[in-house]
């Protein structure tokens, strides 16, 4: 046989990328794809710079890359448009993207927990109490009790079954610098629960600025393994995005990087079979001549991203009216609980 003489002296650009793309890529296949969540790195032939280029090119996940066109990645990350179309195959072939039966959909809908809110009548509401595997949303002027139902959650959910809760912990991002542990300590003793306990299964963080607030729902799915998070909490959702971009012409902008944000919390939600709680602000809704003139902030990127909404509203004293707007399921209704020293009750 002849021997294969000197094939091609020089490689061109896209050769040294793709080569570059690839090293390494071995070891990294063999990693575990734990609870079924898949990376870019988990791609074939893709290494940790390979990785790294198409997140810099703007490919956060393979949701991204199976839904792009071979020459749009090609010129994006500068390789030849047959390895930009081997990596969308595969990104399409690592990705669930066939179909279910209703008998699959409905066994992954039975293993939902429910998270009892404190009062009957607003569990009633809810179908039992706040859901896991759902972005449930309460918004409502100031005072209406949002936070409050997000502290009687945050302690709900670390009860066992028969006592309304799912034995499990709470991550709570905290964006508008109002969670209380006192709060906390208050409710847990209504409860006759221990509160150095409950407190300790509460992790709060902080977030400083819409993208500090994006990239801790992106990086906690670390903390929800280690720790059993079994329900996340933002109160706020909107108000770092509000804030951070007010401009005229802000507005796409925002909406995409909350678009983001949320799909990040219901992306956790139905991994890790966990509670998502946002609360939401409203604003006066100029075009409503008639009825109560407030409109949920976000749009509809909220309205249809999250899978519960309510909307609560005070009345006298203690008293405060939820009303179920927007669920897949249940009918619209109203329900009225109570906000007093203890938490949460009817
Ligand atoms: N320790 C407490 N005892 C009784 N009621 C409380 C207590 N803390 C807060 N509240 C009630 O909760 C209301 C604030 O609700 P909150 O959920 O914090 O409002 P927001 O909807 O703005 O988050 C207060 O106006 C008060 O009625
Ligand atoms: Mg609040």
């Amino acid at each position: 046989m002849p021997r294969k003489i000197a094939v091609k002296e020089k490689k061109t650009k896209e050769e040294i990328i793709e080569e570059e793309m690839m090293e390494g890529a071995e070891e990294i296949t063999k990693r575990d794809k734990e609870n079924g969540e898949i990376s870019i790195e988990d791609l074939p032939g893709i290494g940790p710079k390979g990785a790294q280029k198409l997140k810099e090119a703007g490919y956060e996940d393979l949701m991204s890359i199976a839904a792009t066109s071979s020459g749009e990645l090609a010129a994006v990350c500068e390789i030849g448009e047959l390895t930009a179309e081997k990596i969308i195959a595969a990104a399409r072939a690592k990705l669930d993207m066939g179909f279910k039966t209703a008998a699959e959909v409905m066994e992954r809908r039975e293993e939902i927990g429910k998270i009892s809110t404190g009062s009957e009548s607003l569990n009633n509401l809810l179908g039992g109490g706040v859901e896991t595997q759902t972005i449930t949303e309460f918004y409502g002027a100031f005072a209406s009790g949002k936070s409050q139902i997000a502290f009687q959650l945050a302690v709900n959910v670390q009860l066992p079954k028969e006592k309304g809760g799912i034995n499990g912990a709470c991550l709570f991002i905290d964006t508008e610098a109002t969670f209380r542990p006192e709060r906390i300590r208050e409710i847990a003793e209504g409860r006759g629960l221990d509160p150095k306990k409950v407190l300790q299964n509460i992790y709060v963080a902080r977030a400083f600025n819409s993208d500090h607030q994006v990239v801790l729902s992106e990086k906690a799915k670390d903390i929800i393994k280690e720790k059993n998070i079994k329900l996340i909490v933002v109160d706020s959702l909107t108000a770092h995005f509000r804030a951070d971009y007010s401009g005229r012409g802000e507005l796409a902008p925002r909406q995409q990087k909350l678009n983001r944000h949320i799909h990040a919390l219901q992306r956790l939600a139905d991994i890790y079979n966990l509670a998502v709680v946002v609360t939401n602000q409203v604003m006066a809704n100029p075009g409503l001549m008639f009825g109560d003139p407030t409109t949920a902030i976000g749009g509809h990127i909220v309205a249809h991203a999250t899978g519960m909404r309510l909307y609560l509203r005070k009345s006298k004293g203690d008293t405060r009216i939820a009303r179920l707007i927007d669920s897949p399921y249940l009918p619209e209704g109203e329900a009225v609980f109570k906000v007093g020293p203890k938490g949460i009750s009817d």
